[in-house]
């Protein structure tokens, strides 16, 4: 196509460029200016991550073409601080915790821009609409809408002159401050480099060819063809993959490149690399795969049937697990009431803002190295030696910046076929995926059916449970053989039950594969069992918080599988801070023909991998020359803010400044291993090891201060980077000078430890001789610790149209101890919203193997709009065995949101909702079934 001349303002320069006319001005900023701040999510204007201003107007840069550019003016995020200075609404981003991830952040902060410039005091709704179009997935809102308002404010001032810090950051203590996160500011000024924003000279492109079908044996491939083509550098199939074809984090069962058969839709069969993208796509075109179709599975019912075809030679059914105490035949027959119900809950997906997405370059020793979005660094790196056949050394994972993962990045996605592009063509490669092909490829949330029976005297003291759960897991475990398990064990909820008999089964199919999402199956079982609890709290007409005071797990109590509880349990005063907070508070009032509902949900969920899993984390601390501490710890963070938090604790045992504290996270060659960051376990863990390396080497820089200064080893303290004698108060010296006394004396300054959990038991490996024996014979110790939350949930519901508008949501959540309570806070919300989206929109649609949801807006997650106040409540319940009492977070926050609006929509109009997500159509066509039309 010819190319046409474009003369445009970009941040007050003035550019001329030639161009394509229908080149989108999204990527003429990334690809040809190198203003990679501006993020590509959809590519669709589905997200809003490319939102720039345009001639005033907040505008999805994805969607303008080229041909429309010319004499027009744009600002990007980059184009925002002036002088060296945020703009205000940047600043207030940094100190009020709007930045999880922060690939949204660019695009929210623009649009905010174009609101502020055109209406200076904007209120609530008014924010939220001006940002409608821009998906959060990581916050929940809340704290974007508070930061907006703030600039707002600091804007308006008469005597305006600049931002205002909001937050300062403490010189003494660190750890239960709100301190801003070490990567919030690079993300507000648009430099924080994901995996898409690395562009290196020379470097290759890949594409992916996907499988054609859901089940087919692959008769042959010929890619001959696609070899031929100019400026293609290496066509890879299963014939090229030169170690073991298995990948997996449990169970190696899923080939790196399809080989024989195809088991879903993202079985890849084919890798191109090309010296453009577009040579890349016309190759993928031609490469010939020769199919026999096979019938396939869609449906864990069907995979159940024993003449349903097989989607694994070694069977259907991927995992059968147990839970069994008590006697579940006399605690029914003693129950005066029981309930009995279905639920089921769909597919759901992660809907990270950033695709998979990574490089790859050889290295000069004959390995790879590969820059890549991952919670797993580690288990990547085992994973690709094993099917590079390299040794692990030769095979370095590099966690970059993540633009969200919920789970999901967890497991292989591209790495292999960026590691074996380098290796084979020699050069550098990158692989950013369409949103298409990441929904089609990465594992989603379990679709679960549930069946529930349950018991309780005509007083409410609970006595029996029974659940069957079935769990459609897809061709592939992924991390599915866990996720049955966890869901099977937290069935219960946070309560004691005498006697439980719980079934969780989990089946292959051919549909999309099924894996780790933010709860790990618990949240599909917390909905069900609150649904449970509330029907029978109803029942009995008891209050349904003292329902659940008098049965909640406390201190000395079993869960499910008999583990006595010890440490942390702060399930009751969960309950008791929302009954408070909402007694005191005076309730909204309905729109006409609305009708108001209040339903409250509790959860729990464990800290760590537990079920005799190795759980363990390594970090090293250390005094580098220039007298500046450095942490090194093998945990991720995806927007969730650990690498914050590891510098806090170390900063506190230190004695250093936090903002001095560098942190590297989650490098194979120079992190210690910190095990995948997953199971809301990285503060326990990592956390456990920065305080214990920290306490090492404080005690080395003590012991080497006062051997040096003739002073007793407790007459030395470090305090904001200088060493001083707590007796005169005298600064002894620097740190910097710390550093130098240390190398004149060859001394290292450096301490590692690696924390392992206390060892936890499983349920039924299959060496103890299967099921619950072990359970039945004595008390297990499955976890390490717990944590626990209760949420209240206000809606309305229109009575004619079944409409829901969840008003306002109370959460309140045991976190042990809050490390940093605006983190927290930050994923209470965010947790919220996810959960309010799988309570009422979200729905990842496969039919036949192929997914009808193919975009991110078909994905429903919530907005700005359909986000309610949320009123975040921190219990600190202190967990003995963990860092200053903490436990963990993240998981937690989602679990019993869908169960809070699932009971406030039946406190409303009357009607069980049991079948998510809740839509308006299944809440109109119930409603109008209980009036009999
Ligand atoms: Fe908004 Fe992650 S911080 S998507």
């Amino acid at each position: 196509m010819e190319e046409i001349t474009v003369n445009l303002l970009v941040n007050g320069s003035r550019i001329t460029a030639r161009v394509p006319p229908d080149l989108t001005l999204l990527t003429f900023l990334r690809e040809h200016l190198r203003l990679t701040g501006t993020k590509n999510g959809c590519a669709q204007g589905h997200c809003g991550a490319c939102t720039v201003i345009l001639d005033g107007e907040a505008t999805h840069s994805c969607l303008i073409k080229m041909s429309r550019m010319h004499g027009r003016a744009v600002q990007t995020i980059e184009g925002l601080a002036q002088g060296g200075r945020l703009h205000p609404l940047q600043q207030a981003f940094v100190d009020l915790g709007a930045v999880q991830c922060g690939f949204c952040t660019p695009g929210m902060i623009m649009a905010a821009k174009a609101l502020l410039d055109r209406q200076p005091s904007p209120s609530t709704e008014e924010i939220k609409r001006a940002i409608a179009r821009n998906l959060c997935r990581c916050t929940g809102y809340s704290k974007i809408i508070q930061s907006i308002k703030a600039a707002a404010e600091i804007l308006n001032r008469e005597d305006y002159a600049g931002p205002v810090r909001l937050r300062r950051t403490p010189t003494g203590h660190v750890v239960g401050i709100s301190v801003a996160r070490k990567d919030a500011l690079p993300k507000v000024m648009g430099e924080a480099k994901y995996a898409d924003d690395i562009h290196l000279e020379g470097m290759l492109h890949g594409k992916v060819l996907w499988s054609a079908y859901p089940h087919a044996e692959i008769l042959d491939v010929d890619a001959s063809e696609a070899e031929r083509t100019a400026g293609v550098r290496a066509v890879l199939t299963a014939r090229d993959v030169p170690g073991v074809n298995k990948i997996g984090m449990l169970i190696r069962d899923q080939p790196a490149i399809a080989d024989k058969k195809v088991r879903f839709i993202g079985d890849p069969v084919a890798v191109v690399f090309a010296d453009d993208l577009k040579t890349a796509e016309v190759a993928l075109e031609k490469i010939k795969v020769t199919y026999k179709e096979l019938e396939g599975v869609f449906s864990a019912e069907r995979a159940s049937e024993p003449e349903a075809p097989l989607v694994h030679e070694s069977g259907n059914l991927m995992k059968h697990c147990t839970v069994e105490r008590g006697n579940i035949a006399e605690g029914f027959a003693q129950s005066d009431v029981i309930i009995e119900q279905s639920y089921s809950t769909p597919f759901v997906e992660h809907a990270y803002l950033e695709t998979e997405a990574g490089v790859a370059a050889p290295t000069a020793d004959g390995g790879v190295a590969i820059w890549i979005g991952t919670q797993s660094p580690f288990s990547d790196r085992d994973q690709l030696a094993d099917a590079l056949g390299l040794t692990k050394d030769k095979v370095r994972v590099v966690q970059l910046p993540m633009g969200g993962a919920f789970g999901a990045k967890e497991e292989i996605s591209i790495h292999f076929f960026l590691a074996l592009g380098a290796l084979r063509t020699g050069r550098a490669v990158k692989m950013v995926l369409t949103r298409q092909e990441s929904l089609r490829m990465h594992p989603k949330r379990h679709r679960f059916k549930m069946y529930y029976k349950i018991g309780a005297t005509k007083d409410g003291q609970l006595l029996a449970i029974q659940a069957k759960i079935i769990a459609d897991t897809g061709a592939y475990a992924s991390l599915g053989y866990d996720v049955i398990e966890q869901a099977t064990v937290f069935a219960t909820g946070p309560y004691y039950w005498p006697n439980v008999r719980l079934d969780g089964y989990s089946y292959y199919t051919n549909n999309i594969v099924a894996g780790a999402m933010r709860g790990f199956g618990v949240p599909q079982v917390t909905f069900a069992v609150e649904s449970q609890l509330d029907a029978l709290a109803r029942a009995l007409g008891i209050d349904p918080f003292a329902f659940r005071e008098r049965n909640a797990l406390a201190v000395g109590l079993p869960i499910s599988t008999g583990q006595v509880l010890e440490g942390s349990v702060g399930m009751k005063e969960t309950l008791a801070r929302v009954k408070s907070t909402l007694q005191s508070m005076p309730l909204p009032t309905p729109r006409p023909g609305w009708k108001l509902g209040i339903g409250l949900a509790s959860g729990f969920k464990n800290v760590g991998l537990g079920l005799g899993n190795e759980d363990k984390a390594g970090a090293i601390v250390e005094l580098l020359s220039d007298g500046h501490f450095r942490i090194r710890v093998g945990c991720a963070d995806m927007g969730q803010g650990s690498a914050t938090i590891m510098g806090q604790i170390a900063a506190e045992v230190l004695g250093a400044g936090f903002e001095t504290i560098e942190v590297i996270t989650g490098d194979t060659h120079l992190t210690p291993e910190g095990g995948p960051t997953t199971a809301s376990r990285q503060s326990y863990f990592s956390g456990n090891a920065v305080l214990r390396a920290s306490q090492t080497l404080r005690e080395r820089i003590s012991a080497l201060v006062a051997a040096e200064c003739g002073l007793h080893q407790d007459q030395v303290i470090i305090q904001n980077n200088a060493i001083k004698d707590t007796q005169s108060g005298r600064v002894l010296l620097s740190t910097t000078d710390l550093a130098a006394l240390a190398a004149s004396k060859g001394i290292l300054l450096s301490a590692e430890h690696c924390f392992v959990g206390r060892q936890t038991r499983g349920l039924c490996g299959p060496a103890e001789g299967g099921l619950d024996r072990l359970n039945k014979e004595e008390a297990p110790y499955n976890y390490v610790a717990f944590s626990f939350a209760t949420q209240a949930a206000i809606v309305e519901v229109d009575e004619d149209s079944g409409e829901v508008n969840v008003l306002k949501m109370i959460a309140a959540h045991d976190v042990g101890k809050a490390l940093n309570p605006l983190n927290v806070e930050g994923q209470i919300d965010g947790g919220c919203v996810m959960g309010l989206g799988f309570a009422l929109y979200e729905e990842f649609k496969i039919e036949k193997g192929f997914n009808l949801t193919n975009t991110l807006a078909k994905c429903r997650i919530p907005t700005s709009l359909q986000a309610p106040e949320i009123i975040p409540i921190i219990v600190e319940d202190k967990e003995p065995s963990g860092p200053f009492g903490a436990k963990g977070t993240a998981e937690m926050a989602a679990l019993p949101t869908a169960g809070a609006i699932a009971n406030a929509i039946y406190d409303a109009v009357g009607v069980r909702l049991t079948d998510l997500p809740a839509t308006k159509d299944k809440i109109r066509q119930a409603l109008r079934a209980r009036r009999g039309y």
